[in-house]
């Protein structure tokens, strides 16, 4: 099938398709016991996204249930620090543990270098995907590719992981901002190569996870979320004009409307805390949004997730959409409520 018949790129491309295109964020990952499985016999986190054989496999499982209409790489945001030659470790009940990266010797250690034969095992996967796709009978979804944006990466690589302020790295931007602007640049430059490497191997869209976008001042935001994400939009839609951008900048509030109309991306990823009609008024028509079910709404189920998931699709219908999450979707979700859920949507 072209892909101008795919429902997510035409939404994408603009179209108001109705009912719209669904996946949801994290719709690989532990409430589903066959991810469980997999994720047992891999054995550490890095190791699962490094066998192309088994992530290509956890990245179909949530398509071979649900049908959803994307697939998307199953890796982390991580993986490009941990490809220049960061540290990184995934510790069982605490989430990633990095070096903290403090001064200018630590940026110039990255290596730029080792990305192309570090990401190898990544792009397998990706190629691993778009083949399982077509052979199961999925040859009319949209393989999304990703990464984290240079900001949201920075952090956990200043912070040496998950933080509730990120006050390192907001003091970082005041008081040592060409430290920091140093840092944005390499993860630029190196994000656009990953992303590139991506597309050539199959991918159909990207994605850019800005999950701490919303910890910014509206000064640093244009200049560390905006301006970064523009130049990785500009360089990739010079290279592959088709290819969609998703930008998420989560918490981002009423910057969501700069964020759309200045980067240049095709979609934007609205987070649980935005409201939709002012989303809608604030982001450009031509642009699609996507977004944005509690994800607690899922664990929950029933009348209260069916009357949130309706709120969303009333406010969005007429305009170019994309169903999902306002984040992603969390371990104690029962996997029938995402059927549930998928019915709904279908049913819009
Ligand atoms: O969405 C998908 O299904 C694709 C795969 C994907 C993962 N992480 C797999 C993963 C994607 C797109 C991500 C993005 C990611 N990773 C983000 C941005 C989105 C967001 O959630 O805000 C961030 C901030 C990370 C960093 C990260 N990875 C953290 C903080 C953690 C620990 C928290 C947790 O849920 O355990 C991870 C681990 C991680 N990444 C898991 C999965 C399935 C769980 C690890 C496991 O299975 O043991």
């Amino acid at each position: 099938m072209g892909t101008e018949n795919k429902r997510l790129l035409r939404a994408l491309g603009g179209e108001a398709v109705w009912p719209p295109p669904v996946w949801l964020m994290r719709q690989a990952g532990r409430y589903l016991p066959e991810y469980r499985k997999v994720r047992a016999q891999a054995g550490d986190f890095v190791a699962l996204c490094t066998n192309p054989a088994l992530a290509t496999e956890v990245t179909l499982q949530p398509i071979r249930r649900y049908g959803f209409d994307a697939a998307i790489l199953f890796s982390d945001i991580l993986m490009l620090p941990w490809a220049l030659g960061h540290g990184l470790e995934f510790k069982e009940g605490e989430g990633p543990v990095l070096p903290q990266l403090r001064d200018a010797a630590a940026v110039a250690a990255l290596d730029p270098g080792r990305l192309p034969a570090a990401i190898e095992p990544i792009l397998d996967t990706v190629r691993g995907i778009r083949a399982g796709l077509k052979a199961e009978g999925f040859g009319d979804r949209t393989l999304i590719g990703f990464a984290g944006s240079p900001f949201t990466v920075a952090c956990y690589m200043i912070e040496g992981g998950g933080s509730r302020e990120f006050a390192a790295t907001r003091g970082m931007a005041y008081s040592q901002p060409e430290l920091l602007d140093s840092l944005i640049s390499v993860l630029t430059d190196a994000t656009v190569t990953y992303l590139a490497a991506q597309i050539e191997a199959g991918a159909e869209a990207v994605m850019l996870f800005d999950s701490w976008a919303g910890v910014l001042s509206p000064s640093l935001f244009r200049d560390l979320v905006i301006a970064p994400t523009a130049a990785i939009v500009a360089a990739l839609r010079g290279r592959y004009p088709t290819v969609p951008v998703i930008g998420f900048p989560r918490l981002a509030g009423v910057m969501i409307g700069s964020y759309a109309s200045e980067t240049g991306v095709q979609g934007v990823a609205m987070d649980t805390a935005a409201d939709p009609a002012l989303a809608a008024s604030l982001v450009p028509q031509g642009v699609a949004i996507q977004g944005n079910l509690d994800p607690l709404a899922v664990v929950a189920g029933g009348e209260v997730m069916a009357s949130e998931a309706r709120g969303i699709l009333e406010a969005m219908r007429g305009r170019p959409f994309i169903f999902n999450l306002g984040h992603g979707i969390v371990p104690p979700t029962p996997p029938e409520h995402v059927a549930a859920l998928m019915e709904i949507v279908r049913a819009a």
